[in-house]
């Protein structure tokens, strides 16, 4: 089995270019991520096309200086791993034909990585050895799942959701309630200052469907909420209501996640995605998983959020595996879960 002693991981599937360079599949030499969140914090959200700039501004710099911090030669690099979608395409195209390019000078392999798969594989990095089966819940800004992981590369899709994903919908409820973009970490911290009892909010029952999640309907809620409280002159209390939509949502995610490690017999759980840096969440699910006597597994909040050592780091399981791409494999923007 060839060694892959010196991986390059290689992120830009959104608003952040990131580089990273792991030795024998985990440990982290050089881990570097520059977001572009002050460019798009004017418009609220990310504007693709400024981000495909930006990426490509970025890019060979980043992977020059984590190969310096590495301490490791471009030539010495063994192989490149690369997220190939979901995300924005002009932004995944640059993080592709550079992983494409340096692959082919140095004639090494490649592989192209789901971004989703690359979420899980944040828990490989920092944690203890991770035995199969778990259950995961991968939950970020363009996801919410969740999955039966039987094995490296193998997994099963039980649910996802209907609609909103549920850091899209932390990040449209911050932006209605005026904090900003983006919406999530900066909703955490002004939710522990209210009460999470303080204003009762719906929960989307899927009755036909257990491991579907649908967050639109809350989100209407609060927006519905602002504004009959708004056109009555009444002012909302900010932290009451973030600590209320905070407490449903990460309710019904761990409730849902408990229940599907019950019903398929498995005894260990695994976040994974941004909304899994969400304090509350962390907190909600340690506590359940201590009831139920399950093993919890949580990426730090540094490798919840986008970076490229995730990205290597199933990249590295991906060419053990004898995967390699060739010079034809396109960006994917829409791959799914069920793809992994
Ligand atoms: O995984 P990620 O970095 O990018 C995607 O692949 O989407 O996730 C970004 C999402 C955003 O919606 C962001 O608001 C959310 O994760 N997020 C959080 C927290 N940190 C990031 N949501 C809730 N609480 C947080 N602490
Ligand atoms: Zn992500």
């Amino acid at each position: 089995m060839e060694s892959f002693q010196w991986i390059l991981g290689i992120e830009s599937s959104c608003d952040e270019t990131a580089a990273a360079i792991l030795k024998e599949g985990r440990i982290l030499k050089a881990n570097l991520v520059a977001s572009q969140t002050d460019l798009h914090r004017v418009y609220g959200g990310v504007v693709p096309e400024l981000a495909s700039r930006q990426h490509m501004e970025s890019v060979n710099l980043l992977i020059d200086q984590a190969a310096e911090q590495a301490g490791v030669r471009l030539r010495d690099l063994d192989g490149i791993a690369v997220s190939r979608g979901p995300g924005l395409v002009g932004a995944l195209l640059v993080g592709l034909s550079t992983a494409k390019a340096l692959a082919y000078s140095l004639a090494i392999p490649y592989v192209g990585v789901n971004h989703m798969e690359g979420h899980i594989y944040a828990n490989w990095l920092t944690g203890p050895d991770i035995s199969f089966p778990l259950i995961g819940l991968i939950v970020s800004g363009g996801h919410t799942a969740l999955m039966l992981l039987e094995g490296h590369g193998s997994y099963r899709l039980l649910g996802q959701t209907r609609d909103d994903a549920a850091g899209e919908a932390y990040d449209k409820v911050a932006r209605t309630l005026g904090l900003g973009y983006p919406g999530g970490p900066v909703l955490d911290r002004l939710a522990r200052e209210g009460n999470p009892e303080a204003i009762s909010l719906p929960v989307a029952r899927l009755r036909d469907d257990p491991w579907s999640f649908s967050f639109s309907g809350l989100k209407t809620a609060v927006l519905n909420l602002m504004h009959r409280l708004a056109e009555q002159g009444i002012a909302i209390d900010k932290a009451d209501l973030a600590a209320s939509f905070q407490e449903n949502v990460c309710a019904t995610l761990t409730e849902k996640t408990i229940a599907a490690a019950a019903a398929y017999g498995v005894d260990q759980v695994l976040l994974a995605g941004g909304v899994a840096a969400n304090s509350r969440l962390r907190q909600m699910m340690a506590a359940a998983c201590d009831a139920a006597g399950f093993t919890l597994y949580l990426p730090e909040p540094a490798y919840c959020t986008d970076n490229a050592a995730m990205i290597a780091c199933a990249g590295y399981y991906r060419l053990r595996a004898g995967f390699r791409d060739g010079w034809d494999l396109n960006a994917a923007p829409a791959l799914g879960m069920d793809s992994v």
